[in-house]
């Protein structure tokens, strides 16, 4: 039988707007980095999918690399919306990227407009969609000049296969070149995508302030640094853990950050959280952020994460506390 998604979903979940722009964004959206892969399990990936969206979430992050193998996410998720999703395609925020290697030569990275037309074109056909919501340059680069990344952006927009567009780890002052060439064309930036936690204090350093300036919006990517905010690492390595993988976290990490977990668990448990519900509620306290972008391997873990919004608030003293142990 094919999905019929909960009549309720839209009384579960507050929506933010992304700066100064009309687009509505739900507090917690869903990346498919990691866990919606190849070799992942499908049935999985669709309940994720499935139970995110039953709960308002309404925006779903990939990008052209995300596998593996790349383009595999992008592979999945265009499954998901053939079968299942297709009827609920105007309910939904949908984005992909590009910026890093996807193929080889001199056009399959960076952020040439041979790059970026052509990844978006094979992004849609994995997709199985006309169009995405957002297209996001995935990092700067040196090489190219700003106004021809920026151009192309704004051409894939005037051809309808982006509604929006955004930026992701470009710094303050890339922000902000980049916004300028972006307004010029008519096609402002809608929203930036940084690396955002507890642990990881890249916005701190001016993009908040400029893209407050900019009226541009934030949605923060491994909010809870990969796993390592939450409690799946207190104990052990579990087998089936991001850390396990040892690709893009591990064990040395853990053990390197296991005393300021463990301390800033403590806290967790005395606001009655859990400690990725508190990492999402502590970026959720600033109205900058739109959006807390996280990933999952499981719908309990989401179920999980989504609990963070029955307490976004901080005293004084956590707040203190949790500056003093992040140092
Ligand atoms: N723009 C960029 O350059 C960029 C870079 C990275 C990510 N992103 C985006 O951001 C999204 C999220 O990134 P991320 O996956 O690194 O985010 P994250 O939310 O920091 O980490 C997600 C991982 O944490 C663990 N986890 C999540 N909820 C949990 C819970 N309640 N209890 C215990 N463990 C829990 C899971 O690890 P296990 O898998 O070990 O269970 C999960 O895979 C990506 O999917 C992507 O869309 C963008």
């Amino acid at each position: 039988m094919s999905y019929i998604p909960s009549p309720n979903r839209y009384n579960e979940i507050p929506y933010r707007k992304s700066g100064k722009s009309g687009i509505k964004l739900p507090e917690i959206s869903l990346g498919l980095w990691h866990n919606f892969g190849g070799k992942d399990d499908f049935e999985t990936a669709k309940k994720m999918l499935f139970y995110a969206f039953n709960q308002g979430i309404t925006h779903f992050d990939l990008a052209n690399n995300y596998g593996p193998p790349p383009g595999a996410a992008e592979e999945t998720f265009g499954k998901i919306i053939k079968a299942d999703l297709r009827p609920f395609r105007d309910e939904m925020l949908i984005s992909t990227k590009a910026g890093y290697y996807m193929w080889q030569g001199p056009y399959g990275e960076w952020g040439s407009k041979k790059y970026l037309v052509s990844s978006l074109d094979q992004s849609l056909q994995r997709l199985q969609l006309d169009y995405v919501d957002i297209f996001y340059h995935h990092r700067p680069d040196p090489d190219t000049p700003l106004e021809e990344t920026m151009g192309a952006l704004d051409l894939l927009v005037r051809q309808g296969k982006a509604l929006y567009v955004g930026l992701s780890n470009y710094n303050a002052e890339q922000t902000k070149k980049a916004s300028e060439i972006l307004k010029k064309l008519g096609t402002p930036c809608l929203i930036h995508q940084p690396n955002y936690s507890i642990f990881n204090r890249f916005p701190e350093h001016g993009l908040l302030d400029l893209v407050e300036q900019e009226g541009i919006g934030m949605i923060a990517y491994s909010p809870l640094a990969q796993g390592l905010l939450t409690d799946r690492y207190l104990n052990e390595i579990p087998k089936d853990s991001r850390a396990a993988k040892a690709v893009f976290l591990n064990e040395e990490r853990v053990q390197q950050m296991l005393p300021k977990i463990k301390a800033l668990n403590i806290i967790a448990q005395n606001r009655g959280q859990s400690l990725a519900q508190m990492a999402i509620a502590w970026l959720l306290k600033d109205p900058r952020l739109t959006s807390v972008l996280v990933g999952a391997s499981s719908v309990e873990q989401l179920e999980n994460n989504l609990q963070a919004l029955q307490n976004k608030s901080f005293n004084e003293n956590e707040l203190i506390e949790i500056e003093q142990i992040s140092k």
